[in-house]
Order: C-alpha cells, then structure tokens, then sequence
C-alpha cells in the first residue's frame, strides 16, 4: 500500500501528528545519510505545522544545521509578499530555526517565471550532483481542484518528464509559478499530503479512489505513483473516506 493515512480529530491534532513525523523522518536522514533533505509546501495548511516544528518539544529534537530546505513550488512574487510560500516558511519556521541560509533554497519570485524555473532547475541539479533528485521528505498540499504543488489541471507541466522545475501560468488565478515537476517529486524517498477541512473531502476521495485522471487531479500523478506517500488529515477532510481499506 503505498498511501498511509492518518486522520486526527482536528486540524491542529493533524498539524501536530504531522510534526511528530517530520521530525522522525529528519532524525532517521541525518542518522542515516548526514543530512535531511526538506520540499516545504506552500498555502496555508502547513503553516501550523511550520510554527510547531520552530518551538519545543521538536525544534530541539531537530538537527536543523544539517537540514536543506527546499520548495515544492513558489508563486512568482517578490520575497517579501504575503503571497510568497518562502515569506510564509521563514515568518513561521526558518526565522526561528537554526537553518544555514546557505541550505536554504527559495524559488527566485523576482524573476521572470521561465528564468527563475531554470535557475532553481540547475540549483536542484548541482546540489543532487547531477544525479537523481532523492529528497527525504516533500511536503505537499492538495488543492480543491485537485492540484498539488503547481501542478494544475491541464497544465503543459503535468507531463513535463525531463526539467526538474518548470514555470507554469495557472489562468485561472492569473498566476505564474514555478514548481517541482512530477517526477521529481515521485522520487522522493518519503511525500507527505496534509489536507485539512471539508472542502477537500470530495477531491480527496476522488484522488485516492476515484478514477485515474490526472489531467483533472493532478495529485493523482503522486498518489498512484506507487511512491511512499503519507497523508495527515482531518477527521472533515477523511469525512467522505468510507472504506479506507480499499486504497492501494
Ligand atoms: C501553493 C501550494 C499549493 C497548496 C494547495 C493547498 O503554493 O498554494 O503549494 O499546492 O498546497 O493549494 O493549499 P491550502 O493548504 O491553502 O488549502
């Protein structure tokens, strides 16, 4: 089976599962390899989880010098705006987190999409030695209409097999990003969803065991991968999981 849930009463008991994990995925790369390789998700879900991850009991239990943060995807605003998933990331965690800024590496959203994709692509590829992109854990978010990192519906970038970052216009937000692609993130040793609240119910079934779409449910390209994938969520976000079981 390659996707786990685990469905906490509320949004904060998920956020707090879901340090727990973070923070023993970390320990077991650092034992293992020396260091833990991090994709942070951006919107608004993590962000519980970021400020637990900053303060007691897991921040002192985190190696934080060997980790390297990376994004899944980034919206293609300066640093400093409220849209900015690093802005987020730093405000909640890495402002307080004892991170090297030299193993922290944020999408450049000051950069026109196609330059800023192809910078983050070649960073990507010299800090994995030109060799496969494997981080420990991607962090992901599952969108309403299906999309995780900016991997949206009917988007070039979901079949994109040779870049490892890719800009995409996402026309309905009137927005450019720049995002992992798909096979980066399915390389990952660990992926983890979080999803919270009932209006990722219904997308949450169809992902898991609805029909294979991915043109229309893009995290589909994850969660059928037959890649480790963990999902932490809210009792509201499980609520239409009848039969757990029948997930593969
Ligand atoms: C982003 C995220 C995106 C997010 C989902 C869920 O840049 O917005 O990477 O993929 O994870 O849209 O967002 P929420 O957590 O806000 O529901």
């Amino acid at each position: 089976m390659s996707n786990h849930l685990y469905i906490s009463a509320d949004a904060g008991e998920m956020s707090r599962v879901a340090a727990d994990f973070f923070m023993e995925t970390a320990k077991k790369a650092v034992a293992g390899r020396g260091r833990f390789v991090v994709s942070l998700s951006g919107g608004s879900t993590p962000e519980a989880l970021f400020r637990l991850l900053a303060g007691p009991p897991w921040s002192q239990q985190i190696d934080w010098p060997k980790v390297h943060v990376f994004w899944g995807d980034e919206r293609c605003v300066p640093p400093d705006s409220p849209d900015s998933n690093s802005r987020m990331a730093r405000l909640a965690l890495l402002d307080q987190a004892p991170v090297p800024e030299s193993q922290v590496y944020p999408i450049d959203g000051t950069l026109p999409p196609e330059a800023a994709a192809a910078l983050y692509d070649i960073q990507l590829r010299e800090f994995f030695d030109w060799s496969a992109p494997v981080f420990d854990l991607v962090l992901l978010g599952l969108g309403d209409d299906g999309h995780t990192a900016s991997l949206f519906p009917h988007t070039p970038v979901l079949t994109e097999k040779k870049r490892w970052a890719k800009e995409v216009l996402v026309e309905k937000l009137n927005s450019w990003r720049v995002t992992l692609t798909a096979p980066v993130i399915t390389a990952a040793t660990c992926i983890a969803f979080l999803a919270a609240g009932e209006k990722k119910a219904g997308v949450l079934k169809e992902v898991l065991v609805g029909p294979y779409r991915p043109e229309e449910l893009p995290a589909q390209l994850v969660a059928r991968s037959g890649a480790e994938v963990h999902w932490f969520l809210d009792e509201k976000a499980a609520g239409k999981m009848e039969d757990v079981n029948k997930i593969k």
